[in-house]
C-alpha cells in the first residue's frame, strides 16, 4: 500500500546522504548500519470485520472510533420491486468495501484500500417494511412514544432507510459512504446525517468504557456481546428478523456551559457513579455492583433516587437494551461556544418491550435531564446479515 513509495524515499535520501553523516542520518530514520530496511510495519488500517454471518456487523463489534448516520426517505414509486434491486446493489457494495476493496464504481479505488475495521449496518423504517410486505411490520416499528422531555427536530428524526457506516479512520467511513449514497440516488433522498467520534484507535486500551464529552464513562453497565444473555436480549427470534434485532438513535444535546457549573459530587450524584473510576459511589472499581440499599449516616440512600443509573435500572432483567453511544460536536450558534452532545444508540431485540419502558422511567426522573435534551429520535429494524450469494433484506424481500 502506501508504505512502498515511502522506502523509496528513504533509500534515496541514504544514498544522497552518503558517508558517516549519511550512516547517522540514516540511523536517526530507522535503517541499521547493514542496510537492513526496518521490519514491514502493520497498521490497524488494515484491520477487517467480516460481512457476512447471521447477524450484521456494527452491532456486537467493538466499537469503532467514528461511525456515521444516514437516513433515507424513499422516493415516491419505490415499491418491493426497487427494494429488491437496491438491497443486493447496497450488499455487494458494503462486501467489497468491508474487505478493503473499491466499490464496483469505485471513483476513488485507493480510498477503499484501508478499511480499518469498516463496517455497515443496514435499519429498515417502517416505510421501507411497509413497501416490502405489509403484513411484515414489526409492532414497535415506528416514531417512539412522546415523552415529556423531547424536543425532538424532524431534521435529525425518523427516516425509511438508514446506513450506520463505522470505521476506526474517517477518511475510510468518508469513501465508503460516498459509495453508498451514490447506489441509493435513483432510490431514495437523503434525510439526515450524523457524524460520531469516539476515542481514536490506539489512544485508550482496547475495551475500555468510553467516555462522553462530560467526562463520564459510559457504557459500564452493559450487556456483554459473545454471552447468552447479550444474545437473548440483542437478537429478534421473530419471523423475516431472527438474527436481526433494532435500533433507537436519539439525538441528545448536552449543555456543558450549565455542567460547567456543577461541582464533582453534584456530577457524581447526578449518576450515581464517581467521575473519575467510574465506580457506584457504594464501590471501588468500575465495574463493581451497585448497593441502591446502602444510606448515609443521616439514613439517606447513597445513591439518590433520581441517580442516572438508578433510574435506568429496572428490576424486570427483560427491560434491558445494549448501549452503542458516540459523541457529537458541531458547531455553536453565537450565543454559547458548545453545540455537543450525544449520538445514542441501543439495540434491543423488541423495542417496545425493552426500550420504551426504560426511557419512560428517565423522563419521569433522571438528575441526568437538568443538562440533558433529546432533539432527534428514530427507530430502525435491523434486518439479520447473509452470506455469500445473498443479500441484506432477503428474508424480507426475496
Ligand atoms: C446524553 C444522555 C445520556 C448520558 C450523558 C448518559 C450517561 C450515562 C452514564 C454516565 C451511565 C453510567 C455508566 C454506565 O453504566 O454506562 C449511564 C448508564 C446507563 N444509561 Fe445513560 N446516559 C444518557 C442517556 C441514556 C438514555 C437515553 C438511556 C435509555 C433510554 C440510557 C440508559 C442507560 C442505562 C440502561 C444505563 C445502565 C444502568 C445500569 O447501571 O444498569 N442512558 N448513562
Amino acid at each position: 500500500m502506501n508504505d512502498e513509495p515511502q522506502r523509496e524515499g528513504l533509500t534515496r535520501r541514504g544514498l544522497l546522504l552518503g558517508g558517516a553523516a549519511g550512516l547517522g542520518a540514516a540511523a536517526a530514520i530507522g535503517i541499521d548500519r547493514a542496510g537492513a530496511s526496518p521490519p514491514e510495519q502493520t497498521t490497524f488500517g488494515e484491520q477487517t470485520i467480516p460481512f457476512h454471518g447471521s447477524h450484521q456487523a456494527g452491532i456486537a463489534t467493538p466499537a469503532q472510533a467514528f461511525a456515521s448516520f444516514y437516513a433515507f426517505d424513499l422516493l415516491d414509486g419505490v415499491d418491493r420491486d426497487s427494494l429488491k434491486k437496491l438491497m443486493p446493489i447496497l450488499t455487494d457494495d458494503a462486501e467489497r468495501l468491508t474487505a478493503g476493496e473499491p466499490a464496483l464504481a469505485d471513483s476513488e479505488p485507493e480510498l477503499a484500500l484501508v478499511p480499518a475495521r469498516l463496517t455497515i449496518t443496514f435499519g429498515f423504517g417502517k416505510e421501507f417494511v411497509r413497501r416490502a410486505d405489509p403484513e411484515a411490520v414489526p409492532s414497535w416499528l415506528g416514531p417512539l412514544p412522546d415523552f415529556e422531555i423531547d424536543r425532538l427536530d424532524a431534521a435529525w428524526s425518523d427516516g425509511d432507510l438508514l446506513l450506520q457506516i463505522a470505521a476506526d479512520d474517517p477518511v475510510t467511513v468518508s469513501h465508503a459512504a460516498r459509495m453508498l449514497l451514490k447506489d441509493t440516488r435513483t432510490f431514495a433522498s437523503l434525510r439526515w446525517t450524523q457524524k460520531g467520534f469516539r476515542r481514536a484507535a490506539g489512544s485508550v486500551p482496547e475495551n475500555a468504557t468510553m467516555r462522553n464529552l462530560f467526562g463520564q464513562l459510559d457504557g459500564t453497565a452493559n450487556p456483554t456481546p459473545g454471552t447468552t444473555d447479550f444474545d437473548g436480549l440483542v437478537w429478534s427470534t421473530d419471523g423475516w428478523l431472527t438474527n436481526g434485532t433494532s435500533i433507537v438513535i436519539r439525538r441528545i444535546n448536552m449543555d456543558l456551559e450549565t455542567w460547567d457549573e456543577v461541582d464533582k459530587p453534584g456530577r457524581e450524584q447526578s449518576v450515581g457513579r464517581f467521575q473519575d473510576s467510574g465506580a457506584p459511589l457504594t464501590g471501588v472499581n468500575e465495574h463493581d455492583e451497585p448497593d441502591f440499599d446502602a444510606t448515609t449516616s443521616l439514613g439517606l440512600p447513597i445513591i439518590a433516587e433520581y441517580a442516572h443509573m438508578r433510574r435506568a435500572r429496572s428490576d424486570n432483567p427483560d427491560e434491558r437494551i445494549f448501549r452503542r453511544v458516540y459523541n457529537y460536536d458541531d458547531t455553536p450558534p453565537s450565543s454559547t461556544v458548545s453545540n455537543a452532545g450525544q449520538i445514542f444508540t441501543s439495540f434491543q431485540a423488541d423495542v417496545d418491550k425493552q426500550y420504551v419502558p426504560l426511557q419512560q422511567r428517565l423522563a419521569d426522573l433522571d438528575l441526568l435531564n437538568q443538562w440533558t435534551e433529546p432533539i432527534g429520535s428514530a427507530v430502525f429494524a435491523i434486518p439479520p446479515g447473509c452470506e455469500a450469494g445473498g443479500f441484506i433484506g432477503e428474508t424480507l424481500l426475496s
